[in-house]
């Protein structure tokens, strides 16, 4: 089992919309995968439209239920979803049970193995406790970065934070997101990528409605838009990347 986390310190960089796209064609290319929405805003959870049971929950937080039964599951093969409502209220009491603390989600993971290949963290836009937990267990970080100066001051902003609690610098992969060719900056910052990018991906996500229009349908890209569409093409080639650097 592999576990990828798409997280930036920064929100609205397009990380959900990564985690949702990713985890589909995951899926589909044969690869059974879990997405856990663990950020209470809940964009990926609300784009495949599912509903929580409380008591079920709660259940699991007093140990009396294994935590596989919180998986959804979503219209697509091969894909499940545990939504945020639990991770939001439920999670932060579950992993201070753990010792060492930030190896909780880890081993939370762990019985997950067997039924899943991969499993897709879309993370809050935080440095907290949960963060470090997920950069324990994360075997691969991938940070959308807009190509703008605030954007990229964030995503040095976690490089920073990596090296002084000693993550490994090579598991934390940036990539553009929502670049926008039309713009000056965007194009310089593309063409001439500063130091934080020297390890980036090579699939830039660009500036697309379809993107947009992933609320209109609840669905991931793939579900809806046409094979030739640009933000498809991109998201089938960041899922290619992303393949590579995960040892499957
Ligand atoms: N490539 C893109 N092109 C256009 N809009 C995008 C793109 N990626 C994300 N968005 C939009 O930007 C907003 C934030 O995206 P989201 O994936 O939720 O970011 P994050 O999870 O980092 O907060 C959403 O309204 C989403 O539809
Ligand atoms: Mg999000």
């Amino acid at each position: 089992m592999q576990t990828l986390a798409l997280y930036n310190l920064k929100g609205g960089v397009g990380k959900s919309a990564a985690a949702v796209n990713l985890a589909y064609l995951a899926a589909a290319d044969g690869y059974s995968t879990l997405l856990w929405d663990l950020d209470p805003q809940a964009a990926a959870t609300w784009y495949f439209d599912i509903k929580t049971e409380d008591g079920k929950t709660k259940k699991v937080v007093e140990g009396n239920t294994p935590i596989g039964r919180l998986a959804k599951p979503t219209p697509y093969d091969n894909l499940g979803v545990i939504p945020a409502d639990f991770s939001s209220r439920y999670l932060d009491i579950m992993l201070k049970k753990v010792v060492p603390p930030r190896e909780a989600l880890k081993r939370l993971l762990k019985p997950f193995g067997e039924q899943y290949s991969l499993i897709v963290l879309d993370c809050a836009p935080s440095i907290s406790h949960l963060a470090d937990n997920v950069f324990t267990a994360a075997d691969l970080v991938l940070a959308p970065v807009v190509p703008t100066f605030l954007s990229l001051r964030a995503l040095e902003q976690v490089q920073e934070y990596f090296k002084q609690e000693g993550y490994e610098n090579s598991a934390l992969r940036p990539f553009y997101s929502m670049a926008d060719r039309r713009r000056g900056l965007h194009r310089d910052l593309l063409e001439n990528r500063p130091k934080s990018m020297a390890r980036s991906l090579e699939t830039v996500v660009p500036y697309s409605s379809t993107v947009e229009r992933m609320g209109e349908h609840r669905a991931p890209i793939p579900a809806f838009a046409p094979s030739d569409d640009a933000a498809l093409i991109a998201y089938a080639e960041l899922w290619l990347e992303t393949k590579k650097l995960l040892k499957f």
